[in-house]
């Protein structure tokens, strides 16, 4: 497995590489979420490469940046362990020169859920994405389906600026208890652990009485809103039923495909889990 950090001497290991080529765009403090990405990856492209780089731009002042947690040599270890390519570990310096000024900003898309909490937020996504594609330049790339606003946003990014990649989204990957996998989880103290699979019970109780017949989407949203809200430790953001498209609230009747989506906290860590409802 090769390591870069410069884009000098990512260049140089781009041309040992057989095509197609995948790429896995991640923060690092990888889990099995990650890795189903790069299995992913292995199985469709016949070389891929896995960029950590945590995005200082995505991450506004009062966001957890400088606690994020990070093990760079476990990270490699396991990617060298699963038959990665190549690793591309860019510095910020690397990324975002001085004197750096360009951004790329989808605009609907990025006003309501996370984009309403996080301002900002997208268009760090959107920058950091639009320069790891165009260094890597990969025929594909994978994302997963935990951060369901992100995937939409960056396939609208690539429709509307006519990017040349093939996105490729993933299922969630949960622990046995349900709770999706998310280098967050390490925040939890043991409490907060034990109660934070209530976030996906509430979404497929949601999505049982949505398979019942029931197209109300303010009923769903309430149906969820009181089993998390039975969890003292738990503290809701937002609790939304959107068209998986438009990403709109929906106000009444659900026909279509509906995105289930919540942002909760546990203490001071946020969670975000979703489901996706409808044919
Ligand atoms: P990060 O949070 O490290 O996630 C990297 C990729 O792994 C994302 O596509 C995310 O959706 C996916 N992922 C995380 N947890 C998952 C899970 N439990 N199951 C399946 N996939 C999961 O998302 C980012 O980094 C950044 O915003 C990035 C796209 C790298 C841009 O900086």
């Amino acid at each position: 497995m090769r390591v870069a950090t410069t884009i000098f001497e990512l260049r140089n290991s781009l041309g040992e590489l057989l095509t197609p080529i995948g790429l896995v765009p991640t923060m690092g403090y990888l889990h099995e979420g990650h890795l189903s990405l790069v299995s992913a990856a292995m199985n469709d492209c016949a070389s891929v490469v896995v960029s950590i780089f945590l995005n200082p731009t995505q991450f506004s002042p009062e966001e957890d940046l400088s606690t994020y947690p990070r093990n760079m040599e476990r990270d490699l270890e396991k990617l060298d362990k699963i038959g990665v390519d190549l690793v591309w570990t860019p510095t910020p310096d690397d990324m975002y020169p001085t004197n750096y000024q360009t951004w790329v900003k989808v605009e609907r898309l990025t006003q309501p859920l996370e984009g309403k909490y996080r301002p900002g937020h997208f268009s760090g996504v959107t920058t950091v994405v639009t320069k790891l594609f165009n260094a890597v330049r990969p025929h594909k790339a994978y994302f997963g389906q935990k951060d369901a606003q992100q995937v939409i946003v960056i396939r609208q990014m690539v429709k509307d600026l006519n990017m040349d990649v093939d996105i490729q989204t993933c299922p969630t990957v949960r622990d046995p208890d349900g709770l999706a996998m998310s280098s967050r989880n390490t925040y939890l103290n043991r409490g907060q652990r034990r109660a934070a699979p209530i976030l996906f019970t509430a979404l497929q109780a949601a999505r049982v009485v949505y398979d019942g017949g029931e197209r109300s989407a303010i009923k769903l949203r309430l149906l969820i809103h009181k089993i998390i809200s039975s969890e003292p430790l738990a503290n809701i953001q937002y609790i939304s039923c959107a068209d998986a498209d438009t990403l709109e609230e929906i106000q009444d009747k659900i026909n279509g495909r509906a995105l289930l989506s919540l942002a909760v906290f546990f203490g001071s860590t946020r969670l975000i889990d979703n489901v996706l409802i409808g044919d």
